[in-house]
C-alpha cells in the first residue's frame, strides 16, 4: 500500500498557495524577533582619537587598526558578528583624515562625527579632558534607545548581542536615597547605566571579585541630554573625584552605588580588564586589552592572547583584501 495518491484539486491549489505565500511575504512587514527589547534602537560605540605617534602615517595608527578589528568582529566574523543588524558607530573627532572615515565607511562601519567639549571652563592643565571627555558624546545621540560603548582596544571572543538583553541594560528609576548637591544639575528621572567591576591585577579569579569601581572602557547606556548636562556639571566640581582617568572617575562618582543613579551591574561574563587566557577559557565574551603589545609588569598581555589578536587582523585583513572590491 504506496502512500495515497495526491488528489489533483490540491495540484490545482499549490500555485495560488505559493502567490499568497510570496505575496505575504512581501507585503507584511517583518516582524521583530520576539524580544522585549528588539524594537529598541540598538547600537555598539568607540571613539576613535587623533594618532598622537611621532610620525602619523597609514601604518602607525594601531588604534586606527584596533578599531578596525573590532569593526571585522561586531559586523562580519561569522564567529562574533551581530545577528541583529546592530551598527557600530565610530565617533570621530574633526581632527580625524577624512581617509580614515572612508576606509571605516567601506568596512560597513557608520562614522558620527562629533566635536569636542571645547568649553573654556575646562581648567588649564586638563587639556587632555577634551578628548576622553567626548566619550560623553555618545549621551546626546538621541536617535539610538540603547548604545553599548567600547574602547578601541576591547577584542571579542562570542557575540556580544545578547548584552543588551542583561537586566543591568535595562531602564533604572533614579532613587530618592542620597541628598542632592545644589551646585550639581539636576537628575534625570531614569537613565541606563550598566557595566563591569574593574579588575586590578592580573592574578585574578574568575569570575573577578565585585568591586565597587567600574572600568568605562565597557558600559551600556542611554542617550539622554539631561544626562549628558549632569556630567557637564561635574566639570566645575573637579575635587569630588580623581581626575587620573577623567572620563571614568566622572562616570564613577556620578553613578556612586550609594547614591541616586547606582551603575548596573552586568553579568562578569560580557567583558573583563586585564584578560588572562583562562578568563577565556572560562567563557568572557570580550576583553579590554591592547593585546597587540606585551603589556608591562604590572599589566602583562600574555604571549597567547598576543598570537590570538595576530591572526585575527590577519584574517581581517585577508578579509579586506577580498572584500575592497565588492564595497
Ligand atoms: C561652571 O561654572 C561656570 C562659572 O561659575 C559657569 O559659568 C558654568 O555655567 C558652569 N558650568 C556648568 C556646566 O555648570
Ligand atoms: C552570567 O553569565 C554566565 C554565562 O553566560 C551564566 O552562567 C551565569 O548564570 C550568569 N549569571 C547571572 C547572575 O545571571
Amino acid at each position: 500500500m504506496g502512500p495515497p495518491p495526491r488528489s489533483p484539486k490540491v495540484i490545482y491549489l499549490l500555485p495560488f498557495i505559493a502567490i499568497i505565500l510570496l505575496y505575504l511575504r512581501w507585503f507584511t512587514p517583518q516582524l521583530p524577533i520576539t524580544q522585549n527589547n528588539t524594537e529598541l534602537k540598538l547600537a555598539y560605540a568607540t571613539l576613535l582619537l587623533p594618532d598622537t605617534s611621532s610620525d602619523p602615517s597609514r601604518s602607525t595608527d594601531i588604534y586606527f587598526l584596533s578599531t578596525r578589528i573590532l569593526n571585522y568582529q561586531l559586523l562580519h566574523d561569522p564567529r562574533t558578528r551581530t545577528t541583529r543588524a546592530i551598527p557600530f558607530l565610530v565617533l570621530v573627532t574633526p581632527d580625524i583624515p577624512p581617509w580614515k572615515c572612508e576606509h571605516l565607511k567601506r568596512e560597513g562601519a557608520t562614522i558620527v562625527r562629533v566635536g569636542k567639549l571645547d568649553v573654556d571652563w575646562i581648567q588649564p592643565g586638563h587639556e587632555r579632558w577634551r578628548d576622553v571627555m567626548i566619550k560623553l558624546r555618545l549621551f546626546e545621540l538621541l536617535s539610538y534607545d540603547r548604545i553599548l560603548f567600547l574602547d578601541a582596544d576591547t577584542f571579542l571572543f562570542k557575540p556580544l548581542d545578547g548584552v543588551f538583553a542583561d537586566p543591568a541594560a535595562q531602564i533604572q528609576q533614579t532613587l530618592q536615597q542620597a541628598s542632592i548637591e545644589p551646585d550639581e544639575g539636576p537628575l534625570p528621572a531614569s537613565y541606563v547605566f550598566g557595566t563591569s567591576s574593574e579588575v586590578t591585577t592580573a592574578s585574578h579569579s574568575y569570575p573577578p571579585v565585585p568591586m565597587g569601581y567600574f572600568n568605562a572602557g565597557f558600559f551600556v547606556m542611554s542617550p539622554s541630554l539631561q544626562l549628558f548636562s549632569y556630567y557637564l556639571s561635574l566639570f566645575n566640581h573637579t575635587t569630588r573625584f580623581d581626575t587620573t582617568y577623567p572620563e571614568q572617575n566622572l562616570l564613577n562618582y556620578a553613578h556612586r552605588e550609594d547614591r541616586n543613579m547606582p551603575w548596573g551591574r552586568l553579568n562578569f561574563s560580557w567583558n573583563i580588564n586585564l584578560p588572562l587566557p583562562r578568563d577565556v577559557e572560562m567563557g568572557v565574551a570580550s576583553v579590554h586589552a591592547k593585546l597587540w603589545t606585551k603589556g608591562n609588569e604590572l599589566k602583562p598581555v600574555e604571549q597567547e592572547l598576543q598570537d590570538i589578536w595576530r591572526v585575527k587582523r590577519e584574517e581581517m585583513e585577508i578579509w579586506t583584501g577580498f572584500g575592497s572590491g565588492r564595497m
